[in-house]
């Protein structure tokens, strides 16, 4: 699966991606407001991320989670992805490089994503996450046209330390 927007791209990690993987994401700015993303984010986590989707898409079984690669010209500078899939919803999660922030390319992305969701994989609800001081990815979903759903108080542990999530979601 490959969705294009202007000159990026989401599709399937594969092998080779390490690298530019490793760059982009290996950041505090990324890992502050995020829940799986290590920081330093080494060559061994990105050949650990890059073979367990390959894993993942090759597997029979109906998929818990999708990931994919936001792609500039063969690089990896994002990563968006859709988890807790059952039936009819699924939780949706991004990143992006901070040399590529403030260009509308998550916006994008989520966009793409989103109604890929809703019409291809025939969900009816994606929400997302955020925690509470994370304004820029709030108004990203905003943007997407997700709904503000309410505060989930001490949510989840960040640094071991309860904090509040902000829940946004998108219905068909
Ligand atoms: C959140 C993130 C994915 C946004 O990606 P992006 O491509 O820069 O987002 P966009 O450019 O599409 O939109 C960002 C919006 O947030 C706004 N914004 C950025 N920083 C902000 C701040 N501190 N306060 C308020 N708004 C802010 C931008 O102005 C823009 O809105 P606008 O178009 O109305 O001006 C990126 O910052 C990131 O990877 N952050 C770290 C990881 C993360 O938070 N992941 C999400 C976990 S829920």
């Amino acid at each position: 699966m490959e969705l294009c927007f202007g000159k990026y791209k989401l599709r399937p990690f594969r092998r080779g991606d390490e690298t530019s993987l490793a760059e982009n994401i290996n950041h505090k700015k990324i890992e502050r407001y995020t829940l799986r993303i290590p920081c330093p984010y080494t060559p061994a986590n990105a050949r650990q991320w890059v073979n367990f989707n390959l894993k993942l898409v090759r597997s029979k079984e109906r998929p818990g989670q999708l990931n994919f690669a936001v792609d500039l010209d063969g690089r990896v500078i994002g990563g968006l992805g859709l988890f807790n899939i059952n039936g009819h919803s699924a939780e949706l999660g991004y990143w992006l490089g901070v040399n590529y922030w403030g260009k509308g390319i998550v916006t994008a992305a989520v966009k793409q994503l989103t109604g890929y969701a809703l019409k291809e994989l025939g969900l009816v609800r994606v929400y997302a996450k955020v925690f509470s001081a994370n304004k820029a990815s709030a108004r990203v979903l905003e943007k997407a046209g997700y709904k503000y759903e309410g505060r989930l108080r001490k949510d989840c542990m960040k640094r071991e330390k309860p904090v509040d999530s902000l829940l946004f979601a998108k219905t068909r």
